[in-house]
């Protein structure tokens, strides 16, 4: 028998099984139909991760029988919420989202939990007093990426005698790559006082709104030794704004950032941004066989996390051609 068809007649024996709960926090519910429908809900389309976080997602769903319900929120929340609430109303079998920002999504959650409809995050994380709300979450360490860049930087700059002054270019305000990146930045430089951040404007995770923040501190800040962009578009537009001021990013302004999509990786081969950490996009095969597991009544593990890697000019060449995104 082909390996999908296979995969089918498991699930929807499995879904004539379902109704035991996962950890006594969800209440898997049988199914009306032989179908499995899941609802996703997409943080918006504005960039090329985002992209490619999507066609991850929508390819892995290409198995006969497992429905896609996609939904995009144009990054706001509220719209998230309705979208949510969509797929409760319309009794999907399993919701994932991935979240805009870390708060706000409790009531939502408890009325999926009400219908007994498991809920897995993807990406990004929630911050919620009930952790029952959601069953699992899959996606990036974002902490440990934001230690890895000031490990970098630190290292960089180990036999500096004078202050390093650092500008940390924000994402999304609220949303967990922002805040942990953000944390795991400072835990990784530890308490040397040498390291000094001396700006943090927001670029929302965007190529124009990097480069419109990091014109403005290059006004006012005359003496930066290095740019802390928390994801590869930020840290483009950045370099934009940095050779607009008649400074070469990468020599005169060291440049780090997270992600490694493929005009990132360009920039680090020219010698523009000097270190990237990676945030894999390609999770629709981990999320697929979670959504799979959860239909056989297998115990799923509370974190899945991704795969990744960091990029140092002497490594990316190897790897760039092959980039997917
Ligand atoms: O949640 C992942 C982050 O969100 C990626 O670093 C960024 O590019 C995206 O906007």
């Amino acid at each position: 028998m082909p390996v999908r068809r296979r995969l089918l007649v498991c699930l929807l024996t499995a879904l004539a099984l379902a109704g035991c709960g996962q950890d006594g926090n969800v209440q898997v519910r049988p199914a009306r139909t032989g179908q499995i429908t899941v609802g996703f809900s997409q943080i918006g389309e504005s960039s090329r991760w985002r992209a490619a976080n999507t066609k991850s997602i929508k390819n892995s769903f290409g198995i006969e029988n497992v429905r896609l319900i996609f939904a995009v929120a144009g990054l706001s929340r509220d719209k998230q919420v309705a979208d949510i609430q969509r797929f409760i109303h319309d009794k999907v079998d399993v919701i994932a989202f991935s979240p805009v920002v870390e708060t706000g999504y409790d009531d939502v959650l408890r009325q999926a939990k009400a219908a007994g409809i498991p809920v897995i995050l993807t990406d990004r994380v929630i911050k919620t007093a009930d952790p029952g709300l959601y069953l699992s979450s899959i996606g990036s360490n974002f902490t440990a990426e934001g230690s890895s860049a000031a490990v970098w930087v630190k290292g960089e700059f180990r036999n500096s005698q004078k202050p390093v002054n650092i500008v940390e270019l924000e994402g999304t305000a609220g949303s967990a790559p922002a805040v942990q990146r953000k944390a795991g930045f400072r835990e990784g430089l530890g308490d040397d006082e040498r390291f000094r951040i001396v700006a943090t404007p927001n670029g929302n995770f965007s190529r124009s709104e990097g480069e419109a923040a990091m014109k403005t501190v290059l006004k006012t800040q005359h003496d930066i030794d290095v740019v802390f962009a928390q994801n590869d578009d930020m840290g483009i537009g950045a370099l934009t704004a940095i050779q607009a001021a008649g400074k070469r990013p990468g020599k005169d302004i060291k440049v780090v950032t997270i992600d490694a999509i493929h005009d990132g990786l360009t920039a680090l081969a020219e010698g523009k941004i000097n270190y990237v950490v990676e945030c894999n996009p390609l999770i629709g095969p981990q999320l697929v066989a979670l959504i799979k597991d959860v239909y056989l009544g297998i115990r799923v593990p509370r974190r899945v996390d991704t795969d990744e890697t960091v990029f140092f000019p002497e490594n990316v060449r190897d790897y760039i051609n092959d980039r997917e995104y």
